[in-house]
């Protein structure tokens, strides 16, 4: 039988509560499917700086790059926010990121029918919603030197800088125009190469990219524009590619066209070794230990690790379709409006929802 070796990162606040839940549905899946999947769990974030003094211990990187793929449910507690940035929970997941060189990562953003209702949008607007976004992971803004903060004339000076090298935006460019030719054939690229010398780079490289994709129909938006056109006409998007900075911003404001964070998975990929699937939600310390966290958006990441991470495409179905059928029965958690004749759950009672709603 295949056997695939899975890294369990846990993490902080609603880590646990939302692990346990998509371990038991993947055991489960996979049984149905016919191969096994062996779990190692490791600590990264706050609990690895409990346990060992840093968010990203050697042996949890380790672990990370020995196995077949890589779940993360979230890090980060307030307890840690007067920590020196390097030492924080936050930096463990970036050191994550880049040590496994992961540079792509993917948002989908797919309205839920049963769900429609929860969004801030009306229902007009953000009916057929499926978008994705692809932002690059390891660079930009959140890497780039020099960075710092000094104190200068009697005051304080802090700086970071914004970078990109040709060969790190083709790669991201590649792999946007790649995912966009398997779905509506369109590629948005997000900058703001009015203004930054950077963003000029960047759609240079991405113009000259799109040469290998000639099928691809490629367009620009400067990222002010990209942010009101998501609330005003999301349709329009298929594949939207940009920086780490503007991925992060733009993919937490297409998340909330669903109505709720807690709906959304994410897979990060680099150009070998395992990818990294995690909820694009945080760590939400204020709900931590109260089995009120809503467990989907940790299952769908489980669904795109056995998806995109193991080639398991049927499987990955399997668990997609438990979440179709526990929305359309009404089972919600606090963070999703109630509809008529929905159902309460915490977090728990989802999971044996989904156990239970799996198709045969
Ligand atoms: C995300 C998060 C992270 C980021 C933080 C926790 C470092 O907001 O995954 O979007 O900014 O990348
Ligand atoms: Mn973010």
């Amino acid at each position: 039988m295949t056997s695939y070796r899975i890294t369990l990162l846990a993490g902080d606040g609603i880590g646990p509560e939302i692990t346990a839940v998509a371990r038991t549905l993947l055991e489960a899946v996979s049984a149905r499917h016919g191969f096994s999947l062996q779990f190692d769990p490791q600590p990264v974030g706050g609990a690895a700086i409990d346990a060992t003094g840093e968010p990203l211990p050697a042996n949890t990187l380790a672990a990370c790059r020995a196995a077949d793929a890589v779940l993360l449910a979230a890090i980060g507690a307030p307890r840690f926010d007067a920590l020196p940035r390097e030492q924080r929970p936050e930096s463990g997941l970036l050191a994550l990121r880049s040590g496994l060189g992961l540079f792509a990562n993917l948002r989908p953003v797919k309205i839920i029918p049963a769900l429609a209702a929860a969004s801030s949008l009306r229902p007009e607007v953000i009916e057929g919603v499926d978008l994705l976004v692809v932002r690059e992971l390891i660079g930009g803004i959140y890497f780039g030197t020099p960075k710092g903060r000094i104190e200068m004339d009697g005051g304080v000076r802090a700086f970071n800088t914004m970078v990109y090298t040709d060969h790190e935006v083709d790669r991201i460019a590649r792999v946007g125009f790649r995912l966009a030719a398997g779905r509506r054939g369109r590629l948005c690229s997000v900058d703001k190469a009015n203004v930054l010398d950077v963003s000029q780079l960047w759609r240079d490289r991405v113009e000259a990219i799109h040469a290998e994709f000639p099928a691809v129909e490629l367009s620009h938006m400067y990222v002010d524009n990209a942010a009101m056109q998501l609330v005003r006409e999301p349709r329009q998007f298929d594949v939207l590619l940009t920086s780490n900075l503007f991925g992060d911003i733009l993919s937490d404001e297409a998340a909330m066209l669903t109505g709720s964070i807690g709906m959304l998975p994410s897979a990060s990929l680099g150009s070998e070794g395992p990818g990294l699937f995690e909820p694009v939600h945080g760590s939400a310390p204020d709900i931590a230990g109260q089995d009120l966290a809503n467990p989907i958006a940790m299952v769908l990441s489980a669904a795109m690790l056995l998806r995109v991470g193991l080639q398991q495409e049927a499987a990955a179905a399997t668990l997609e379709t438990a979440v179709d059928r526990v929305l359309a029965a009404g089972y919600r958690t606090g963070d999703l409006l109630m509809g008529e004749g929905c159902t309460r759950v915490g977090c728990q009672a989802m999971g044996e929802q989904l156990l239970a709603a799996l198709p045969a």
